[in-house]
């Protein structure tokens, strides 16, 4: 069902490819990211073997483009859903390196442009598709659908209130035998680590972990 998740997005929201006539030059930026090293994502990406992975909070395409390439290395033919607005969180607009990243022209992120022309150069276009969207109207727009994924990557606003709703929208998503993990499960976000707690303890299930990232089993 979800090998065709990347055109049934394409054909129901976009009409066309969001990457036809997409000039790339000029728009890119180095794809930094947060821990899209971490072996989570090989371990994860082997046990799941997932058609459709769901990332929440994508920045310049780092962790996508980690997971494109896994994908392609393990042969899985898989779609990877990039749900973002592209124009940061707070912690972004506050600090001078995120800022500049940012690249606002007017007062607003060029962000998503950056993306794009990150995933372009990756050459990982045919299994990355960017939905600009909050991540509360993305699992709308998801869910619409009927599609579930195998694999969700919880890496969007890092406050306390939006990671529960980011757990609590995205659940219902995740396939039976699927995975929910996210990022930055440590002391300086406080926020992630009460609300995957909070979380776990309301759907009675066990947090795995490895370094920073957290992991929760659907059965
Ligand atoms: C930590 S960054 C993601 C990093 C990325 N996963 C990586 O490792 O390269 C968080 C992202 O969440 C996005 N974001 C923040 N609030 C959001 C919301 N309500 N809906 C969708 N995206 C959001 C921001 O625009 C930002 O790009």
């Amino acid at each position: 069902m979800t090998a065709d998740a990347y055109r049934q997005i394409i054909d129901t929201f976009f009409g066309h490819s969001p990457y036809a006539d997409f000039d790339a030059r000029g728009g890119s930026a180095a794809p930094q990211g947060w821990g899209q090293h971490n072996p989570v994502f090989e371990k994860l990406i082997h046990e799941v073997q997932p058609r459709l992975i769901v990332e929440v909070g994508s920045w310049l395409g780092a962790s996508a483009i980690r997971m494109a390439d896994l994908l392609a290395e393990q042969n899985i033919e898989g779609t990877i859903v990039c749900v973002d607005t592209w124009l940061g969180s707070a912690i972004h607009w506050r600090e001078e390196t995120y800022r500049r990243q940012l690249n606002l022209k007017n007062g607003y992120p060029r962000l998503y442009h950056a993306f794009l022309a990150n995933v372009v150069a990756a050459g990982r276009q045919e299994t990355i598709l960017p939905m600009p969207q909050t991540g509360e109207n993305a699992a709308r727009m998801i869910g619409s659908l009927g599609l579930v994924a195998e694999l969700i990557y919880i890496d969007g606003d890092h406050e306390g209130t939006a990671v529960y709703a980011d757990l609590m929208n995205y659940w219902p998503l995740v396939a039976p035998g699927g995975v929910m993990f996210g990022d930055d499960f440590v002391a300086e976000w406080p926020g992630v680590v009460r609300a995957v707690q909070m979380f776990a303890h309301k759907i009675d299930l066990p947090i795995e972990r490895i370094d920073e990232k957290w992991i929760i089993r659907k059965p």
